[in-house]
């Protein structure tokens, strides 16, 4: 790990620090940041429990965290009672802010002056009305209750925070799976949590173009025989296939429920499981990550403040989509605890034009806004202008998130968007954090900003950046990101992960031995003032357009196609996508390589996993270089693909003799010399 660490190619600037003089909060010198935190770290449970005593608990805790019931699982707050759609709902329409706006949602389209067709404000009053009826429907119509599983399958409409909070209000396990996977990702999510219930859409818009949803859902439902009963929304309007006594309109099933309909919220424990969301890991099927109430509640809670400096005039837009884990935290519960406005929006950054975005800050006065590098650099292609013909005034602060952000794309950020006002971070976190652990807080404290830093570790946040054995790398060396201690919105009881307590402990806590610390499966360094820079994945996962694919989970599916005798997918750089994948495919015999079957192999991975994963290049080869037992050399294929010297690959390769990696990184450079490719 000794090269020079750099991000998409450009090196990073460890010593630039800038100061922003006039942004209005509480600036402090990165030494009595960390003097602070490691005052955190020091009353570590004392700390914690006093962020969680900020929220409204139906009976508070007494204690900030114990052991679980399978190892490495934690009980954060374990006697504390709450729940997370009291705290996002009825706590502020008790309030003043019963009639404050809670969401300001946005369909995708436009008339023809460019102005968008359908605009909703809900209140918090209207939003709790409207999950009391939903919640209502789900318990009398459906009679779910505490602890039974629902899927929901629904695009970036209002309906889609409404079902997740009133299955929250019932202790209802939910599962959100995102509206661009297809049937089969969505049959394997319903199975393995075993829903009963799916929530769908008629079809919805996307890019000027209608998704007929309903039409997958069906497709997952042949292969999903938990699955009892399907809620449809009716967003376009448009027909489709409804199962009597199977399937029900919700605008049908909500003429039977009484406008003002009350569902008691449950007392529920802080541990009870709020939703399992599915996210890629190395090898097999994806992993269910289990979040609580409590313990998230508190970390959401906590980064609202300290990372987003929330205030009650804020208009808060994260551009994220709920259907991921960004969208769950920072788009539905976050926003909600705290009592703000937000912005949602159904479609894509670029439709009609690259300004939606900056249409919809002008539009709205946003002032707090959140969003990805990967859309960052697709807007940056654009040119500033479009940006520019928008009043940004309104906008104070700026964070990205999901993958690294390269230097230069935080310029942009900070200059253009921001126009060098706003702080600009990136908050790193993953679907297992359940919110943001290391970051900037200006909310807290602003200490000077670094192009491309995530920055030191939040509070009661125990992050460092350690070698092999577990030990602390020197400043400046790269490392794995690791977290020393449980923190509140770690994966939750009973198991961390759904159905799968040894592959929980495995995968995090086993892979650095005998020093309980997390293991995140990212590169970092740490650098001199303590700033940390997750520099990507250490592992077989890709990241691309922030979205996390397994190469493992990818390889399946090509392997699943009659053609396909073997697969090796790797990641490559890509200057808008910051990684996408390529695929090397042996044929079976009897299957000649052609460009139709290239094209047939790409159609097959959009059909079966999704658009996102479609591989930017499939080379047909006649062998991959493998080992003598038998398994692929990985990062041989990762450095034929990059062009990196083999050089660096031996030292790496500890399975194979030099010799005989050298012999099969020869035989397939030549192997993919000859091969078709599209
Ligand atoms: C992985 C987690 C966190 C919500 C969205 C992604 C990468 C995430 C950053 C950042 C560098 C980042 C890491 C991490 N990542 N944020 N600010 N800087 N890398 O959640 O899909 O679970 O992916 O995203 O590699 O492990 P996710």
């Amino acid at each position: 790990m000794g090269e020079e660490p750099r991000i998409l190619g450009e090196a990073l600037p460890f010593e630039e620090k800038i100061e922003l003089k006039n942004w209005a909060g509480r600036h402090v010198g990165i030494e009595s940041y960390f003097e602070y935190h490691r005052k955190t770290l020091e009353n570590f449970e004392e700390f914690w429990l006093s962020v969680a005593k900020e929220l409204d608990w139906f009976s508070p805790p007494s204690k900030a965290v114990e052991p679980g019931d399978y190892p490495y699982v934690y009980k954060w707050f374990p006697d504390g009672r709450i729940n997370i759609s009291y705290l996002a709902l009825d706590r502020h329409v008790r309030s003043w802010r019963k009639n404050k706006v809670a969401y300001i949602w946005e369909g995708e389209p436009v008339d023809p002056d460019g102005r968008p067709k359908e605009v909703k404000k809900y209140t918090y009053y209207d939003l709790w009305r409207e999950v009391n009826r939903v919640a209502y429907v789900l318990s009398r119509n459906f009679g779910l209750k505490k602890g039974d599983k629902i899927a929901i399958y629904l695009p970036m409409i209002p309906e889609l925070p409404i079902f997740m909070l009133a299955a929250a209000r019932l202790g209802i396990i939910f599962t959100v799976v995102f509206a661009g996977f297809t049937a089969e990702n969505l049959a394997t999510r319903i199975n393995d949590l075993g829903a009963t219930l799916l929530v769908t859409v008629d079809g919805f818009y996307r890019r000027g173009k209608v998704i007929r949803l309903k039409d997958v859902a069906d497709r997952a439902i042949e292969k999903s025989p938990s699955i009892k009963n399907v809620i449809v929304v009716r967003r376009l309007g448009i027909d489709v296939n409804m199962v009597d006594g199977r399937d029900y309109w919700l605008d049908e099933l909500l003429k039977g429920v009484p406008q003002n309909a009350y569902v008691e919220p449950e007392r529920l424990e802080s541990t009870h499981p709020l939703y399992v969301l599915y996210t890629s890991g190395t090898t097999g099927k994806p992993k269910g990550i289990i979040h609580d109430h409590g313990g998230y509640a508190v970390l959401l809670h906590a980064t609202m403040k300290w990372v987003f400096d929330v205030r009650d005039d804020d208009i808060f837009y994260c551009t994220a989509d709920i259907g991921w884990v960004t969208g769950h935290s920072y788009i539905v519960f976050g926003p909600l605890i705290e009592g703000l406005t937000t912005v949602f929006y159904e479609g894509v950054p670029d439709y009609p034009a690259p300004d939606r975005w900056w249409s919809m800050v002008e539009r709205y006065g946003v002032t707090v806004f959140y969003t990805t590098p990967t859309a960052v650099r697709m807007l940056m292609r654009y040119g500033d202008e479009w940006v520019r013909k928008h009043d940004r005034s309104s906008l104070r602060l700026i964070h990205s998130v999901g993958e690294p952000i390269n230097p230069s794309a935080w310029r942009w950020l900070f200059e253009v968007v921001g126009e060098k006002r706003c702080p600009v971070g990136s908050t790193w976190w993953m679907t297992e954090t359940g919110g943001i652990l290391i970051s900037k807080a200006p909310g807290l404290a602003l200490v000077p900003l670094k192009p491309g830093a995530n920055g030191p570790p939040l509070p009661g946040v125990d992050a460092d950046v350690v070698d092999e054995d577990g030990n602390p790398v020197e400043p400046g060396k790269k490392g794995f990101l690791v977290i020393k201690r449980p923190f509140p919105g770690m994966p939750a009881p009973p198991t961390g992960m759904w159905g799968d307590p040894q592959r929980y402990a495995q995968v995090y806590f086993e892979r650095i031995k005998g020093k309980g610390y997390f293991y995140t499966g990212d590169y970092a360094v740490k650098d001199k003032d303590g700033y940390i820079w997750v520099l990507g994945r250490a592992d077989e996962v890709l990241k691309v357009a922030g979205h996390r694919i397994g190469t493992y989970e990818l390889e399946s599916v090509l392997v699943s196609h009659k053609a396909v005798a073997e697969a090796a997918v790797v990641g490559i750089p890509d200057p808008v996508k910051g990684e996408v994948p390529i695929a090397y495919v042996v044929l079976k015999q009897g299957f000649e390589p052609s460009q139709q079957i290239i094209e047939e192999l790409k159609e097959w991975v959009r059909k079966n996993y999704g658009p996102i994963a479609v591989p930017n290049n499939i080379f047909l080869v006649t062998k991959l270089p493998k080992t003598r037992s038998g398994k692929i050399m990985r990062r041989l294929v990762k450095a034929v693909a990059t062009g990196a010297p083999l050089g660096d690959i031996t030292t790496l390769e500890d399975e194979a003799a030099v010799d005989e990696v050298k012999k099969a990184y020869e035989e397939f450079v030549k192997a993919v010399k000859e091969s078709r490719t599209a």
